[in-house]
């Protein structure tokens, strides 16, 4: 049997081909191989369906759930895929790997080119595949065109790690304990959407938590599913996944081919912390540009502060303030284009409002710059007012479902960036806006689900989920690529389109509309197992919050939003100077802690459900570690003195600990100290949260 391996910095991806296809032989430890139950058959099962096939077509003799559902012109459905010998090759640089292999059934005219890539740099596989017909006449219908299998050897059954949301309530982790059957997640709004993340994490269902974890993560930022296959009895959980296969039927004219949503696999020896550190390695290494404060600037955001009342004295003054407290770059949000008043009209018509700005954007932008901060605006280019002149001139450029009346939600339609006239029109909108004015910063939104798709007249109109997500992905790269200055924003009514394919264009992604600290440690705990810190946008605003009430210290709203790319939503004008002089202090604090923030290592100490709970990011070289720690009242500062055991020091470093942001020592410990009893938390920066700062001593 021959067998290809590709490494990644720990790991290793061995398949090998046999005459059922390409199927999986090992996927991590390269020490640890382990060997799968030899694949007893009985009448009731093809060989197929007892192998770990790393991708399956029906009609492949294969009766388990299958990745490519294909019906021919002819009334024949499926396909047998058979291995092309000698196509499968391996191209290795020394740092990434790529294995392709070709797959192919010649009498239903489908041929399936399928890609695996590691690298030597981070622990992630990506998969994908490409779909052609190799037909001379008549269509090719792809009912279903996931990109791959993976066979996630942690069976029978597994413990599977979910989020899972709703406006304000984004990444909420949940596991399900699957000893067999299937788990589909997916979304069928056209974004990724609040409800389901597309990432699972597996392990063993006796598992414990220092255990091999393996995670599954869809790269795709429309419709999508992923199914979770516990099949019954077999040491692999089959995990698939791709464009939803509920709402889209991809059409193959003669030669077409149809490329997969990517997929990315990861693996730990760690538990679901380390694959945590694994994901943010990747997103960090591989899909972000930089991690340094040039893409991800202190934000003054006035959507809170303003709503759609946008002024430019009223802005001025706001940044008068903002500038003073330390903020980077001032964002104005919704309300600054002709006609927004309020939600119900002037989407679409992205021209400064003349009755707000008679002058247009340049006294507010001159004004920013010149307290010396960059500018950033807030647009949403995929939606549409009806009252708006946009629509009034393109009434046809939004999905239409037939002749069902249209929906609107927040009193918007969504445009068809599936018409090319319609993106070509989105990317000279975005090119004006980002050259007109010396504009920094864009905050993308999307706020609303398309909930009526489709394009009368046109049968691709079913691709239109596919078709919307391809070029909202290629106006972001408009953006990186022709204004790599601006940090791009991604943001849909809060965490609706978060998404490693999102991850890969945009430099910081808004988690949640939700800012009550309270609520946003309980977002923020999901997104970090997933996602990454330096994306994570966060913003101190004023209380009361309208869902999380319960009063917190303006330092714990700035520790919260600490954890990430640190912003401002606040009403600064109704800020007095002592609690300007205290954000002041608050920003310097975050300034000097920035760095091993976005960069470290993550460890969630605790749930924030727990009386104290922190997150520990240790820097690559162990040489800082910085401790963000909140209290629920009356756990804080108090009788009992709070020691907090911190995780992955070596035993015998020092560190000076300082607490309160510098201004209280807490003396030498050794790191057996501080894994051990834990670090001492006096919380010195207020009553019920401080942030601990630990420099390791030559
Ligand atoms: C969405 C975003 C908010 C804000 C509003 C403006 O809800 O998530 O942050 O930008 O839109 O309308």
């Amino acid at each position: 049997m021959t067998e290809w391996e590709l490494p990644t910095a720990r790991s290793v991806y061995i398949v090998a081909e046999t005459d059922a296809g390409l199927v999986l032989r090992h996927w991590g430890d390269p020490g640890r191989r382990r060997e799968f139950a030899p694949p007893a058959r009985t009448p009731f099962e093809a060989p197929t369906d007892k192998v770990p096939l790393e991708f399956a077509a029906a009609g492949t003799r294969h009766a388990q759930f299958a990745e490519l559902l294909v019906q021919g012109p002819d009334g024949v459905d499926g396909a047998l895929l058979r291995l092309v010998p000698g196509s499968v090759a391996v191209a290795d640089d020394g740092r990434d790997a790529e294995l392709t292999a070709l797959l192919r059934d010649a009498g239903a005219g489908v041929e399936v080119e399928l890609h695996m890539r590691t690298s030597r740099e981070h622990e992630v596989v990506e998969r994908w595949a490409r779909v052609r017909s190799t037909r001379a006449v008549g269509e090719l219908c792809l009912t279903r065109a996931f990109g791959a299998a993976w066979n996630v050897p942690v069976g029978p059954g597994a413990r599977v790690a979910e989020l899972v949301g709703t406006w304000s309530r984004e990444f909420t982790p949940v596991e399900v304990d699957l000893p067999a059957g299937q788990l589909s997640l997916g979304s069928r709004q056209g974004i990724t959407s609040h409800l389901y993340s597309p990432v699972v994490a597996l392990r063993a269902r006796d598992s414990d938590d220092g255990c091999e974890a393996y995670g599954v993560a869809l790269a795709w930022s429309g419709s999508w599913r992923m199914v979770v296959d516990a099949v019954p009895f077999r040491d692999v959980v089959r995990v698939g996944g791709g464009a939803d296969d509920e709402t889209a039927v991809i059409t193959l004219a003669p030669g077409e081919e149809f490329e997969t949503p990517h997929l990315l696999g990861a693996w730990s020896p760690g538990g679901p912390d380390g694959l945590a550190d694994a994901w943010h390695e990747y997103q960090r290494g591989r899909l972000a540009r930089s991690t340094g404060p040039e893409h991800r600037p202190i934000v003054y955001n006035s959507w809170y502060a303003t709503g759609f009342d946008v002024r430019v004295e009223h802005q001025l003054a706001l940044a008068d303030v903002a500038a003073d407290v330390g903020v980077e770059v001032f964002v104005v949000d919704d309300g600054w284009f002709t006609g927004r008043t309020s939600d119900r009209a002037g989407l679409g018509d992205w021209y400064a409002d003349p009755s707000k700005f008679p002058e247009g954007l340049g006294p507010l932008v001159k004004g920013v710059l010149d307290r010396g901060m960059r500018f950033g605006l807030w647009a949403e280019p995929e939606a549409v007012n009806p009252d708006s002149d946009l629509f009034r001139a393109h009434p046809d450029w939004v999905y239409r479902a037939g002749d069902r009346p249209l929906t609107t939600m927040r009193n918007q339609y969504v445009l068809d960036l599936g018409r090319p006239e319609v993106e070509q029109w989105a990317a000279t909108m975005l090119r004006r806006l980002l050259t007109e004015h010396p504009v920094s910063y864009l905050k993308w939104d999307m706020n609303r689900a398309v909930s009526d798709g489709g394009r009368p007249g046109d049968p691709r109109g079913r691709e239109w989920s596919l078709q919307h997500t391809r070029a909202y992905h290629r106006l972001m790269t408009v953006l990186r690529e022709e204004f790599p200055h601006v940090t791009v924003e991604a943001c849909a009514g809060g965490g609706g389109r978060v998404d490693n394919a999102v991850l890969a264009l945009s430099d910081v992604v808004w988690p949640s509309d939700e800012t009550g600290p309270r609520d946003r440690l309980a977002v923020q705990h999901g997104f970090l197992s997933a996602y990454p810190p330096h994306v994570m946008s966060s913003w101190v605003t004023d209380e009361p919050d309208r869902l999380d009430t319960a009063p917190a210290s303006l330092e714990f709203r700035f520790v919260v939003a600490m954890a990430g790319a640190l912003g401002i939503g606040a009403d600064l004008l109704a800020w007095d100077e002592a609690t300007r002089a205290r954000a002041r202090e608050l920003v310097a604090l975050y300034r000097d802690i920035r760095e091993v923030v976005h960069t470290g290592e993550v460890r969630r100490l605790g749930l924030p459900s727990d009386p104290v709970y922190a997150v520990q990011y240790t820097a690559a070289d162990a040489s800082r570690v910085i401790v963000l720690v909140t209290a629920r009242p009356g756990a804080g500062r108090g009788d009992a003195p709070v020691r907090l055991p911190l995780t992955g020091l070596r035993d015998e470093a020092r560190y000076r600990v300082h607490a309160g942001g510098g201004t209280v020592g807490c003396g030498v410990l050794a790191g057996h100290e501080l894994t051990g009893a834990g670090v001492p938390v006096p919380f010195a920066l207020a009553p019920d949260c401080d942030v601990v700062v630990l420099d390791r001593l030559p």
